[in-house]
């Protein structure tokens, strides 16, 4: 058993804060100079920023990414018998979400080896009541989505051709990927809406709940400022019924000054993740998804190990923090009483999964310590390494 030479929680997120402190508590100061709490200038200039950086034409702050779900569901017509399509090893927001709109999940297993929806699994599910696919980008890596939206553009043009076209809007759940790209595309940018969070623990996090809306389609985005803020038309004129989900402005000035550091903090995770992977690749271990044209920002660095449980209390004992992200799936979950069947890639890949420390602050030393210590259980219940490694190189073919 190993004993502690170190201390490693899952996240620091008061060193995160530390160096922007000064700065966050002059704009606070401000904000309560000018009695702007919700909405406002203050959150008009951070959606300003972000589309920009984002490369989309609209981005709409609200109150958390469960909202942002909800009201992308709601803009998209999402609603009582339709159905949505999105993978069953993710966070359980997804599914609230389209049970708040009245309308019916249907799961499509992951692709093995990359814990993102599989495309052709996803297809296979589209039936005449779907509505809508959110494609999860997990962990903070970009999901392609080029071959969903062909094979979609493929059956819109059947359909078009039967007389029976019904549009499927592809809304990206983007809630752990905020600066991911594919082929030079940030996510946010790829669907027909996306949604984030800035829940605290997210690679750009708030100091409370928050979330953002993003998409191309003025129409969408119009609707989508009217839903957040009672279905206002103007004051007191509501057009329909919409829900309260203002971000608040304290939220917009903190992320927009931990805006200026996202790029930097991003290159800091993928910078660790890199170190992992260098220490980590030759043992019988599942890493994560390296695509040539993905740029991930490693919201979590996601190990496969069979017992993982064990190599956990391994971890704990050296003193070191690792995490389940996710240990039971969406169909599992006792909140549905009805059955969907099997997704065999996703419940293996909650069974397996171990999530390791991974932040911008995590020093080089830490990383080599963690690795070192994963090593060493390997060594301790699997022998020599050098023996497995035939089993890692089968991994994803499993
Ligand atoms: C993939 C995913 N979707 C949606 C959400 C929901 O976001 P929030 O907690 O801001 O409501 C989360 C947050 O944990 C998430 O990880």
């Amino acid at each position: 058993m190993p004993s502690p030479k170190m201390k490693i929680p899952m996240l620091k997120l008061v060193d995160q804060h530390a160096p922007l402190r000064a700065r966050i508590l002059s704009e606070i100061d401000r904000l309560l100079q000018t009695g702007q709490f919700v909405l406002g200038e203050p959150v008009a200039a951070f959606e300003e920023r972000v589309a920009a950086y984002l490369g989309v034409r609209h981005a709409i702050g609200v109150a958390s990414g469960t909202d942002a779900l909800m009201l992308a569901f709601r803009s998209a017509g999402v609603g009582p018998g339709d159905e949505v399509i999105t993978p069953p090893f993710s966070f359980f927001a997804i599914s609230e979400a389209i049970e708040l709109v009245g309308a019916e999940v249907v799961f499509a297993d992951l692709r093995e080896g990359t814990y993102l929806m599989d495309p052709d699994r996803a297809m296979e599910a589209v039936t005449e009541r779907t509505r809508a696919i959110v494609p999860v980008h997990l962990y903070g890596h970009p999901m392609d989505l080029a071959p969903l939206k062909r094979a979609l553009d493929d059956r819109a043009q059947s359909a078009k051709n039967a007389n029976t076209a019904k549009s499927i809007a592809v809304i990206e759940d983007a809630a752990q990927a905020f600066g991911a790209s594919h082929r030079g595309t940030k996510v946010g940018a790829l669907g027909d809406l996306a949604t984030f969070s800035f829940y605290p623990t997210k690679n750009l996090g708030g100091c409370g709940d928050g979330g953002l809306i993003t998409t191309d389609d003025d129409d969408h985005a119009a609707e989508i400022r009217m839903l957040r803020d009672h279905g206002q038309t103007e004051k007191y004129v509501h057009g329909s019924f919409g829900w309260n989900s203002r971000l608040d402005a304290i939220q917009a000035v903190i992320l927009s000054a931990k805006l200026d550091h996202i790029d930097e903090w991003n290159d800091g995770r993928r910078r660790v993740a890199a170190q992992y992977r260098a220490l980590l690749a030759d043992l019988p271990a599942g890493l994560p998804p390296a695509g040539d044209n993905s740029v991930s920002v490693y919201h979590q660095f996601a190990m496969r190990v069979p017992d993982r449980d064990s190599l956990m209390a391994y971890l704990a004992e050296a003193g070191i923090a690792s995490a389940l992200h996710y240990p039971r799936c969406l169909h599992q979950q006792p909140a549905y009483q009805r059955s969907f069947g099997s997704f065999p890639v996703a419940e293996r890949t909650a069974a397996e999964v171990l999530c390791l420390p991974i932040y911008p602050e995590l020093t080089e030393d830490e990383v080599s310590y963690i690795a070192e210590t994963i090593r060493d259980w390997f060594h301790e219940t699997k022998g020599d390494a050098q023996s497995s490694r035939q089993e890692n190189r089968s991994w994803g073919e499993r």
